[in-house]
């Protein structure tokens, strides 16, 4: 475990140089071994700076996943993580290891998805470094019905762990968007395998895509209007790590009482949508217009169509913008 103390010693002298010598000394290896455990973290997208003389200095501005990393930040208990560079959806690999019958509580991330995946089929753009992707496993005591419940814990979450880290606010588009500054930075897809005899479920996976920051280059043509970074060119140290440890220790807090729907005040009043004229996606794909005048127990949405008559859509979608659904 020589990358792991020689990170630690880095990190516990974050943006100071240390020596090789003073680095071999402390971990009883060579100057060449400490040399060679610099350019691995360095491969790994650590941001580390070496002058002769002077020694290594680690950039606290380094944001690389690491499960050790996230669990000086994460305050959770019980929680296993495990960190992948490359994965094609971290949904798709926990669901493979939930059926070999993984318990509750593992947590999957990744540094980039080749093949992410959103709700209605769409693609998840998952740039590497460009955002936090992580899948967790849950085993609750649920209705099917009801796993909307997870997902609004979910946004809630991921709205508070956003703003723990930056002044910005978060606003929630039903049922599960994160949007920030008019764009939307995060993107949630709950998935689960039903029990159909208890009516209950046999596992839940929740699938969390923020973007933390835009590539250089900026996001596909498509997206253009659409996606946004949750942070902009804010610059935090550790950002990732941090965010998910923020994000699991709220989730978790909520979730451990998922029945008593503690969120659900909080979830309306990050509402981007109650009140506002929306257009809804009829089953044939027409747009009408309504305005979204509340939400139901149930988190769905109440919807008061031109005619007068009020709805209330479980699924669907609904747009704020004339000809952008999500
Ligand atoms: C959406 O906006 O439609 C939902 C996007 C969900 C993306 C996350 S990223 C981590 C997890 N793995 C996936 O393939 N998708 C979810």
């Amino acid at each position: 475990m020589t990358r792991t103390a020689l990170l630690k010693l880095l990190w516990e002298r974050a943006d100071d140089y240390v020596s090789g010598e003073e680095l071999a000394g402390k971990l009883h290896l060579s100057r060449t071994a400490v040399w060679k455990g610099i350019e691995q973290l360095r491969e790994e997208g650590y941001l580390i700076d070496s002058v002769t003389r002077r020694g290594h200095r680690l950039s606290s501005l380094s944001d690389v996943l690491s499960e050790e990393r996230i669990r000086e930040y994460l305050n959770t208990e019980g929680l296993r993580l495990q960190v992948r560079r490359t994965v094609t959806s971290t949904n798709t690999v926990l669901k493979t290891l939930a059926e070999q019958g993984e318990a509750e509580g593992l947590c999957l991330l990744a540094e980039e998805q080749t093949a992410g995946r959103g709700r209605r089929g769409r693609n998840f753009w998952s740039p590497k470094g460009g955002g936090l992707y992580l899948s967790l496993l849950l085993r609750p005591k649920l209705q099917a019905a009801d796993t909307t419940a997870v997902t609004t814990c979910a946004a809630v979450a991921v709205a508070q762990a956003i703003e723990s880290l930056a002044p910005v606010r978060a606003e929630i588009k039903w049922v599960n968007d994160i949007f920030v500054e008019g764009k939307k930075v995060c993107g949630i897809l709950t998935e689960a395998s039903l029990d159909c005899e208890s009516g209950g479920v046999h596992y839940v996976i929740v699938g969390i895509g923020i973007n933390t920051r835009l590539p250089e280059q900026g996001c596909p043509e498509e997206l253009r209007n659409i996606a946004g970074s949750a942070f902009g060119k804010t610059l935090i140290p550790e950002l990732r790590c941090r965010l998910t440890a923020a994000v699991l220790d709220r989730f978790m807090e909520s979730y451990h009482d998922l029945n008593r729907r503690s969120w659900f005040d909080e979830y309306r009043e990050r509402s981007l949508i109650l009140g506002k004229p929306v257009l809804i996606l009829q089953a044939d794909r027409t747009p009408e217009q309504a305005e979204a005048v509340g939400l139901g127990e149930d988190f769905s949405l109440l919807v008061r169509m031109q005619s007068g008559e009020i709805r209330s859509l479980n699924t669907g979608e609904v747009s704020i913008q004339p000809g952008e659904f999500s």
